[in-house]
């Protein structure tokens, strides 16, 4: 399972060689943009085929991106192509794939253990959709070279990178992480260490709303959908965008939220998610969420 958050762990100012644990849809994704825009990347996961279908992914995306980026000119889009996957190397040793890295950056499952293990490592910045990242912090001896960096999906796509700073977080690393953001060629904006920092504290109680206003029986999918789309201008609506998303991560960030603070309406749970996580229904990326998909 891969998610939205990244934490960040800055060795040098200048990022040129970025090291991304996790090669899910968010790490991909990353890993795609930061060599397209010349920094050499290592994507390290635990397994050759995952890491198999994480080029596969980015030569995919890459693609669509050549389609309009290069659209007479084919032979230049291949080439380009070429360079990119030329910056992205693979791993499964996350140890020695820290040496060279400036900036090694996490985007793996939405676990606090899970994460902070990896913290543990020497240097490391983070990619993380719903956790304090202080929490996750809490495992390296380097905190002022600790940040988070949430990036949104589609990576290659979405403009926006969130640039969180703890307490901790020095100066120098944070602006190395602005630096870095507007290198990929995004639009950072700055956000305290709280939980789902802007984005998702927006975007995930009104998914949630919106489950909760059909489990009500007071609107379809298709209709509630269809509302948001052509009354508010969102580009997906609320259950394509949860089955974007993935149905176990917005689980998971729910989840977590309504432990911290269980009274906060906002963060109750959904029946018919929780049916559906349990279902093994997550979404676009299992065939069938909310919808299904071919
Ligand atoms: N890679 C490269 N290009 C892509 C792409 C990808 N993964 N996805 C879409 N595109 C480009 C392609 O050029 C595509 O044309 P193609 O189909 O001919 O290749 C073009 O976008 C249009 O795509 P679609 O026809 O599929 O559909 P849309 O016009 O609706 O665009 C979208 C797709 C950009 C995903 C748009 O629907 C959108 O912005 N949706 C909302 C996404 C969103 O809200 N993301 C944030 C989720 S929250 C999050 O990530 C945080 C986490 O922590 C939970």
């Amino acid at each position: 399972i891969r998610r939205g958050f990244s934490s960040s762990i800055i060795k040098n100012g200048v990022i040129k060689n970025v090291t991304i644990i996790g090669g899910g849809q968010m790490g991909a994704g990353i890993a795609q943009v930061a060599a397209s825009t010349g920094h050499t990347v290592t994507l390290v996961d635990t397994s050759e085929d995952i890491l198999k279908k994480s080029r596969k992914g980015i030569e995919g995306s890459l693609k669509r991106v050549v389609k309009k980026k290069f659209a007479d000119k084919p032979e230049a889009g291949e080439e380009f192509i070429q360079n990119v996957l030329q910056n992205v190397s693979i791993s499964t040793d996350a140890g020695a794939s820290v040496q060279a890295a400036d900036l090694l950056l996490e985007a793996i499952v939405e676990n606090l253990k899970v994460k902070q293990d990896l913290f543990a490592l020497p240097p490391v910045s983070l990619n993380t959709s719903s956790l304090p990242i202080t929490d996750i912090a809490g495992s390296t001896s380097r905190l002022d070279r600790f940040g988070g960096l949430h990036f949104f999906n589609p990576v290659p796509m979405m403009k926006l990178v969130e640039v969180v700073g703890t307490s901790t977080t020095s100066q120098e690393t944070f602006d190395s992480l602005l630096n870095f953001s507007k290198a990929l060629g995004k639009t950072p904006v700055s956000c305290k260490d709280t939980p789902g920092f802007i984005v998702n504290r927006l975007l995930v109680p009104y998914m949630m709303e919106a489950l909760r206003l059909h489990e009500r029986g007071h609107g379809s999918k298709e209709d509630i959908d269809i509302a948001m789309k052509l009354g508010a201008g969102y580009p997906m609506g609320p259950f394509e965008l949860c089955d974007y998303v993935g149905l176990d991560t917005v689980k998971f960030i729910i989840d977590g939220w309504s432990a911290k603070d269980p009274h906060n309406p906002l963060f109750a749970s959904s029946e018919l998610l929780n049916k559906l996580v349990a279902e093994g229904k997550y979404g676009k990326k299992t065939g069938e969420g909310f919808y299904k998909y071919k």
